[in-house]
């Protein structure tokens, strides 16, 4: 067995606690050494939580211990960092999205692509016990051909969020609203079970939020080259805030994921199953305890399974993309999958803005 993959974090800020706890949880796998930021503060106090050595960006660079490299710095940092680190002989896992632009993208893809390290971009939601399912129930085209597919995001984001960093809420270092920021998760989503997508013809508003630059609001019907077609609603003015829904709609059943688990499950000739049951089947599923999805629905009762908590899709995430640079392979989700929900969220946005359908070729 290896040893331990020892990484770096670049960015103390929000989400790097979880990073940091989910490499803590892989001990044979990963051991986390290092932390840094700009913010001396922000970085001595994550150093403190987690016994991490605080550090300089040019000294993880330069210090060839450390293996891997996890960015959690604002998104229209990462694909230069992620070069940087490339370019320093290290492997680079980095927060959604992959950067803000198709461009910022495409430079990192032929970084990896000159380099013999990996490149994975953290969208932990594809690790879900319910996104798993859903990708075994089309995998074996239980749903029949899809027909229609519905992605709502209808969150909330108070002014006070907007305004807790310089670069929230900005074109250049967010890159977007809330599809760039929040959507993403959901829409990498579809693109995984339901894409990929033909043409988008999407609407944007700043409807509720003060001294932004980018999108609260947007709605946007969707051709996918399968033949479905589907409608996106995504906000952070959605006062209070409403869970994550995808609705995969197929000729003979339809598959509804909400709030991260399964809702629905429904196929002709065969039981439904909703709500906590579907979850706890989710669950079981997805960790191998049970067999296909289908022959369980006839069943439609199920002992409950472990909970699935915050954290342990990055954990998981991050275990796979550890063996992925251990066994030389592409990670479960890696630059070419980062690209294309940054390509779609691009497309949006262009097509918002010039009032016009836009296609994805
Ligand atoms: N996967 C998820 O569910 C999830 C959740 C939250 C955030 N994110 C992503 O994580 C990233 C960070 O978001 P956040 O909410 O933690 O932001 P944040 O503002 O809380 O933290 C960012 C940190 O980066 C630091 N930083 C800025 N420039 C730097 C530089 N040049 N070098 C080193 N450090 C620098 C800041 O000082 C700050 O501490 C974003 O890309 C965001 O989209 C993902």
């Amino acid at each position: 067995m290896s040893e331990p993959m020892t990484f770096a974090l670049l960015g103390c800020g929000s989400i790097a606690p979880t990073h940091a706890r989910a490499l803590a949880a892989l001990p044979s796998e990963a051991r986390l050494t290092h932390c840094c930021d700009i913010d001396p503060d922000r970085m001595k106090r994550l150093a403190e939580q987690f016994g991490l050595q605080p550090a300089t960006w040019g000294e993880v660079l330069g210090n060839a211990s450390i293996e891997a490299v996890t960015l959690c710095t604002p998104s229209g940092m990462h694909a230069a960092q992620a070069i940087e680190a490339l370019e320093a002989g290290k492997h680079v896992i980095l927060e959604k999205p992959m950067d803000v632009t198709v461009e910022a993208c495409d430079r990192l893809l032929a970084a990896a692509a000159a380099s013999d390290r990996r490149v994975g971009v953290i969208s932990q939601h594809r690790f879900d016990p319910a996104s798993v399912v859903a990708r075994g129930v089309l995998d074996r085209g239980e749903l029949g051909p899809l027909i229609a597919v519905d992605v709502r995001v209808p969150w909330y984001r108070t002014q006070q969020y907007y305004d807790s960093g310089d670069w929230r809420g900005t074109w250049e270092m967010d890159g977007g609203g809330c599809l760039m920021n929040q959507g993403i998760h959901t829409v990498d989503l579809m693109l995984w079970l339901a894409g990929p997508v033909e043409r988008v013809y999407a609407r944007a508003r700043t409807a509720a939020h003060r001294g932004i630059e980018v999108e609260d609001l947007v709605c946007a019907t969707i051709e996918f080259e399968n033949g479905a077609i589907g409608s996106l609603t995504a906000s952070t003015a959605m006062y209070p805030g409403f869970p994550a829904r995808l609705g995969l709609h197929g000729v003979k059943g339809s598959l509804i994921i909400e709030g991260d688990a399964l809702h629905t499950l429904a196929i002709e000739g065969k039981a439904t199953v909703t709500g906590k049951v579907a979850t706890a089947h989710a669950r079981q599923v997805a960790s191998g305890g049970t067999r296909a999805a289908t022959e369980e629905v006839d069943k439609a009762a199920v002992a409950p399974a472990e909970e699935w908590a915050w954290g342990d899709a990055h954990r998981t995430q991050l275990d796979d993309f550890i063996r992925a640079c251990r066994e030389g392979r592409a990670p479960a989700i890696g630059g070419p999958e980062g690209r294309a929900a940054v390509a779609f969220i691009g497309a949006c946005y262009r097509s918002a803005r010039e009032d016009r359908p836009v296609g994805l070729a």
